[in-house]
């Protein structure tokens, strides 16, 4: 356009050097503050006028001035009269109906106007709600650009080959200003719906819901995450963090992140956010697994080979404490592979065989102790003796069994070839798999 604009300038002065004393069409001639200076005088001045009157006013040859006789007319019509000099802005896809109709006057002045771009108002909002009442901003959150009026740092007001006469697509429209969420798009793992358009989630003007979004968290995800709701319809246990008000947001980012499934942390830390501390609910209070972990000095393999989420689903389980595999909710189950499903994914469930010289070492000679203890229709679960998560004994064994509500001590002492201990169900037994100490009862 520029090019355009420097060669018809060029003609317009070499014109008005020849033609100017027979026309008197000059800017000093016609706005004279007695005629016409206040077309002239507002402070942004469209350089066509500096330029002279006679760019797109001519003579009709009547005498001038002269009350109710036009002594001049337009050299061409709007639009052509401005297209004369500015590049057609009706040839893209998508043309605003004004501008299609050439009604450039709907928002510019054509001599001076106190607002940039000779537009008769500002900001450019004023006069877009000329001819537009949107519904769509004017719920409760309202985008910051769309209150200050700047529509046309999103829409072209003449025309664009994007939709809605937007000047650039999402997510390039709405990254051009949110530089967090720019970086965002460049993490190693990035959500498909943010990369693909910003408008899957969040509303464009305004929005009934914070942040923009078109439905609360929880159900926005679920929106396209269907299968996770029927998840948790299912199950008979859905974790706290959920149900919790945030949901989804207090494990997810919902744009990107440097880990994967887009989680806000390394799983086991993230866990940890809120497992430092005893949660209570209702009567029961549940323990405090940082703790657990940091003062053992035998930490279980598990949770550094797979982490929390190797034995706990985040989300929902039917099995008791959103275990992923079965696991008895008591201190008792019926002793088979099926009600300790969870520690025979990873240990061997021959450890229920009678006798043994290799499974464990929970044995007397060859009597698998686990089997006395895990054994019948009420066998004693494994966590009567072990910690799941670590323990300050070898072998995860417990300082105190939970029975209930009670807690028996066991009083375990680890020997070279077997050990001890006295809990509260019966006096102190040592087994040895050497030689044999413990009789048959
Ligand atoms: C860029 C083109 C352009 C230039 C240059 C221009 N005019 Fe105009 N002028 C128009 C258009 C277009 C209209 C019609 C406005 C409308 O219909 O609302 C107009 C209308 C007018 C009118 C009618 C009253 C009004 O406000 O609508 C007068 C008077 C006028 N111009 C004077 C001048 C004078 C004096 C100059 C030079 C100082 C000048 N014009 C320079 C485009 C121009
Ligand atoms: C719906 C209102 C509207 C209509 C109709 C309209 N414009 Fe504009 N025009 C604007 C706004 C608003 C801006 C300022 C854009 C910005 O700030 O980015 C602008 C800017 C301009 C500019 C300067 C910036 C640029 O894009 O080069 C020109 C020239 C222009 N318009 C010419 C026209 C012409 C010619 C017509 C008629 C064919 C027209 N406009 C019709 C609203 C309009
Ligand atoms: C005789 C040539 C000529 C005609 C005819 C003309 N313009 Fe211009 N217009 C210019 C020049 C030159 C500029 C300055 C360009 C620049 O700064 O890039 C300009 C600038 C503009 C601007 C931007 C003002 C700003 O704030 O920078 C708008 C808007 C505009 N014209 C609208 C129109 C409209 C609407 C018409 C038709 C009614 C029209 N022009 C007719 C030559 C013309
Ligand atoms: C003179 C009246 C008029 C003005 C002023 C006007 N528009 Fe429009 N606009 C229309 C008409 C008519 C349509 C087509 C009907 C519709 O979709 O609402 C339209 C359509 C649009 C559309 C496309 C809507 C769609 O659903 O495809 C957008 C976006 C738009 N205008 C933005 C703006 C912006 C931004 C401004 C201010 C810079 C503005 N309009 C000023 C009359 C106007
Ligand atoms: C932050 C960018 C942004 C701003 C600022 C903005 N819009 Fe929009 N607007 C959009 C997007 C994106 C759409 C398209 C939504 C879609 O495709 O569903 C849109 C759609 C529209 C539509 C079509 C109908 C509708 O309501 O969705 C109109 C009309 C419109 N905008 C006018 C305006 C006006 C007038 C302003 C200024 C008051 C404005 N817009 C400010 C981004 C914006
Ligand atoms: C012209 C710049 C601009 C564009 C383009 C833009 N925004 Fe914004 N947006 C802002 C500003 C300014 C704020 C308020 C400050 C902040 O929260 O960053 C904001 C706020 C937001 C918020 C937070 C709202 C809240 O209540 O905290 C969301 C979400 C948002 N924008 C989404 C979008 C989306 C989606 C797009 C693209 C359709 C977009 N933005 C395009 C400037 C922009
Ligand atoms: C899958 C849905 C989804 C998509 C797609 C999405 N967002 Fe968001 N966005 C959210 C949610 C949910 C929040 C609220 C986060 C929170 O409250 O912690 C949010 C928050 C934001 C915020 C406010 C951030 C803050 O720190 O307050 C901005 C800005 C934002 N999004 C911009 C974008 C942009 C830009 C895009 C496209 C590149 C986008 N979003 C795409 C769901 C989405
Ligand atoms: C507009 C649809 C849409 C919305 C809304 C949406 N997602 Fe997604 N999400 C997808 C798509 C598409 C994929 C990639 C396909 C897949 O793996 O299921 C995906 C993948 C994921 C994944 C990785 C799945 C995997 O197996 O690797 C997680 C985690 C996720 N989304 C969480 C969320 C959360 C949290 C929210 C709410 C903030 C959300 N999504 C909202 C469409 C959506
Ligand atoms: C307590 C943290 C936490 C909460 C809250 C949470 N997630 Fe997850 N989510 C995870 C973890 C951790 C994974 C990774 C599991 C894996 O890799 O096996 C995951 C994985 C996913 C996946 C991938 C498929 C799958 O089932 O493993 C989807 C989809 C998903 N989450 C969606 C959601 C949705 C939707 C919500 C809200 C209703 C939500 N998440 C709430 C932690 C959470
Ligand atoms: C080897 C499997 C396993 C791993 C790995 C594991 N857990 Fe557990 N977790 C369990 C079992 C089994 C229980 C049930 C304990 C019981 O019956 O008292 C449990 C119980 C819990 C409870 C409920 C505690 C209470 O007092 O009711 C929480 C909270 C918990 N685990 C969090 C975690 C966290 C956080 C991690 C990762 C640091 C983790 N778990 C790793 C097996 C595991
Ligand atoms: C945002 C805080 C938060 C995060 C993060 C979190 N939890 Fe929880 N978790 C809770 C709350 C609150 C409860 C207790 C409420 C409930 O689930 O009934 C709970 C309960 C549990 C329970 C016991 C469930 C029961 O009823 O027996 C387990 C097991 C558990 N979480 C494991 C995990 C694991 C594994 C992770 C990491 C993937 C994790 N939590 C991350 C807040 C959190
Ligand atoms: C995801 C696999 C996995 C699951 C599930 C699992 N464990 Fe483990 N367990 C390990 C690993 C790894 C070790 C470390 C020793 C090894 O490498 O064999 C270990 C070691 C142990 C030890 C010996 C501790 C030591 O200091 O050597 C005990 C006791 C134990 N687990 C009990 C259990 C119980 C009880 C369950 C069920 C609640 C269970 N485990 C579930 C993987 C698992
Ligand atoms: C009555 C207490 C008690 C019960 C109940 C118990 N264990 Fe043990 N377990 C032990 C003791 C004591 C050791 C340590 C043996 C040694 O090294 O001297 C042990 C060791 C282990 C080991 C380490 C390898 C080995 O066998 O020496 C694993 C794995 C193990 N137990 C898993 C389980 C599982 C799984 C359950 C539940 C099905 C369970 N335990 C129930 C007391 C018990």
């Amino acid at each position: 356009m520029r090019n355009k604009i420097i060669f018809i300038l060029a003609v317009f002065s070499s014109i008005a050097f020849t033609v100017k004393a027979q026309l008197d069409t000059s800017k000093t001639g016609c706005s004279n503050i007695a005629c016409h200076g206040n077309l002239t005088n507002q402070e942004v001045v469209h350089h066509a006028v500096k330029k002279g009157c006679d760019n797109c006013h001519q003579s009709t040859g009547t005498q001038h001035p002269l009350k109710d006789v036009k002594g001049f007319k337009l050299v061409l019509d709007v639009p052509a009269l401005c297209y004369k000099c500015h590049d057609e802005n009706n040839t893209m896809k998508n043309v605003h109906p004004p501008v299609q109709k050439g009604n450039c006057l709907e928002c510019h002045t054509p001599h001076s106007s106190p607002e940039n771009n000779l537009l008769k108002k500002n900001p450019p909002a004023d006069l877009c709600k000329q001819c537009h009442q949107l519904e769509s901003a004017s719920k409760r959150v309202k985008h910051e650009p769309v209150t200050k009026g700047e529509c046309v740092k999103c829409h072209d007001p003449h025309q664009s080959d994007n939709s809605k006469l937007l000047n650039l697509e999402s997510p390039a429209l709405c990254l051009k200003c949110h530089k967090k969420q720019s970086e965002e798009i460049k993490m190693a793992n990035v959500h498909p719906p943010f990369q693909n358009n910003c408008l899957n989630c969040h509303s464009h003007h305004s929005s009934t819901e914070n942040k923009l979004l078109d439905l609360q968290p929880q159900s926005l995800c679920i929106y396209c995450h269907d299968d996770m709701q029927k998840k948790i319809d299912k199950a008979t246990l859905v974790h706290g963090a959920v149900t919790d008000k945030k949901s989804c947001l207090n494990c997810h980012s919902p744009h990107a992140s440097e880990q994967k499934k887009f989680l806000i942390a390394d799983p086991d830390v993230l866990c940890l956010n809120c497992h430092d501390k005893t949660i209570v609910v209702g009567t029961r209070k549940i323990g405090n697994i940082k703790q657990i972990i940091q003062k053992s000095k035998d930490v279980h393999g598990a949770i550094d080979k797979v982490g929390c989420i190797g034995c706990h689903d985040p989300h929902a389980s039917s099995n008791p404490f959103l275990l992923t595999k079965s696991f008895p909710a008591g201190s008792y189950a019926q002793a088979n592979k099926e009600s300790f499903g969870l520690c025979f994914s990873c240990h061997k469930s021959e450890l229920l065989e009678k006798q043994t010289t290799t499974v464990t070492n929970f044995r007397n000679g060859d009597k698998n102790l686990h089997f006395v203890h895990v054994n019948g229709e009420k066998g004693r679960s494994c966590v009567i003796c072990h910690n799941p998560h670590g323990s300050m004994n070898d072998n995860l064994i417990n300082d105190k069994a939970p029975f209930g509500s009670w807690e028996m001590p066991l009083k375990y002492v680890p020997t070279e070839n077997g050990g001890s201990c006295a809990p509260g169900c019966h006096t102190e037994r040592k087994y040895d798999r050497v030689n044999s100490v413990l009789k048959d009862k």
